[in-house]
């Protein structure tokens, strides 16, 4: 008798991305001709700038097509370098930045560095989707503590010691966030990194919607406080959101110099490197800087026009609650009013109003949910107005 064959343990306990999934359902319904309001996607709806495309064609065309060094080409290398160095006065040698195949990637590949099995990753909710799964496939434990609207969706220093155990060795951070837009000030961020600091905590810092901040507040990394807090955080980012590259699938990692190191050699064995000619256009971002900022300011000038509509719009809805937020695409309104469970909410806004959205719970967050306003002015338009109807209804 032959045994049934199974799936790993990793294998049977992944659950996929929600935020794909709604957002595929979306497109799968406008494919098939209906007309879809599509607030799911996590992604600019700007084109890649012109000169980082051309960058990248003139690369194919001169042969850029085979392997490169693992951790990035080093022009690339250098220039991020420079940019943590120069804009953000974070000195940082090309050695301690590695270009990974995607922000995500960047993400596992730290969490792989940085924790063993048995160790507690504290994990602030509302989350982005992926970070409890990564953890989980290094053999971790994720700790969600939920930060509600009741304090911006940030976490408090109070709810951070509270979370800390023995057993704790890296705590997520990610200002901007997704989902929430939430952005930290100062004051919070430096709180929270000298408690972690104080435990010997490891931070992962998600940055990747760093330039995407409205009402003039600037961006301010954790690593920035002390020599104690660079040598144990780790800055992700990535091009995806801030040069309206997603599909270019191209992250960074800026890390002291032996985790970096590390992240290299698993990186190494799981991957190689970067797509080569990609990331040769992506050295057009930074050295054709003024033309990346003109189509930055564009982009922001747009995102910011519609942040402020939504969330006008949204709170214009009777049992609707939703915080302004400040930076990255989304806004999460509170929905816990109505009396359904987020997933319940959503799916019905789907099935009868055809406004596709991510409820709150897939980010650690039930009676929530997420709404991109990475799209057309008109398509937020038409979409909210649905939603109006639909809440009417309930
Ligand atoms: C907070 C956060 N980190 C990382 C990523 C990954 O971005 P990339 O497309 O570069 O993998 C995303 C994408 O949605 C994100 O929202």
């Amino acid at each position: 008798m032959t045994t049934p064959l199974q799936l790993s343990t990793w294998a049977r306990n992944i659950s996929p991305s929600p935020t794909l999934a709604v957002d595929a359902k979306a497109k799968a319904l406008i494919a098939a001709g209906e007309d879809v309001c599509g607030f799911a996607a996590g992604e600019p709806d700007f084109d890649t700038p012109d000169h980082i495309k051309a960058a990248a064609i003139k690369a194919l065309h001169d042969g850029k097509t085979k392997y490169a060094p693992t951790p990035g080409i080093p022009p690339l290398r250098e220039a991020i370098a420079a940019k943590y160095s120069e804009f953000y006065q974070l000195p940082t040698k090309a050695a301690q930045v590695i270009v990974s195949p995607g922000g995500k990637f960047s993400c596992y590949l730290t969490i792989l560095a940085t924790c063993s099995a048995g160790d507690e990753v504290i994990v602030p909710a509302p989350f982005w989707v992926s970070y409890p799964e990564m953890v989980k496939l290094a053999g971790a434990t994720p700790v969600e503590v939920l930060a509600t609207d009741a304090t911006g969706f940030k976490l408090t220093p109070e709810m951070l010691k509270a979370a800390i155990t023995p057993r704790s060795k890296l705590l997520i951070l990610n200002s901007p966030s997704n989902p929430t837009g939430a952005v930290y000030t100062r004051d919070e961020l430096a709180a929270l990194t000298e408690i972690a600091v104080a435990h010997n905590l490891y931070i992962m810092s998600d940055e990747i919607y760093e330039h995407l901040l409205y009402d003039g507040v600037s961006h301010v990394s954790p690593a920035s406080f002390s020599t104690e807090a660079r040598e144990r955080t780790i800055i992700v980012s990535g091009f995806a959101k801030t040069f309206a590259m997603t599909g270019w699938r191209l992250g960074t990692i800026v890390a002291p110099a032996p985790i970096a190191k590390a992240v290299g050699e698993l990186q190494s064995q799981m991957t190689s490197n970067a797509t080569t000619f990609a990331q040769w256009g992506a050295l057009a971002a930074y050295t054709e800087k003024a033309k990346t900022q003109a189509a930055l300011d564009e982009m922001l000038i747009a995102f910011d026009r519609r942040r402020k509509f939504l969330h006008t719009e949204l709170n214009r809805i009777p049992g609707v609650n939703c915080l302004l937020s400040q930076g990255a695409f989304y806004l999460f309104p509170n929905i816990s009013s109505f009396g359904l469970d987020d997933l319940t909410f959503c799916g019905k806004l789907l099935d009868e109003q055809k406004v596709a959205a991510v409820h709150g719970s897939a980010f650690g967050a039930q009676g929530f949910m997420r709404i991109s306003y990475a799209t057309s002015d008109e398509i937020l338009a038409k979409g909210v107005e649905r939603l109006a109807k639909f809440c009417a209804g309930l």
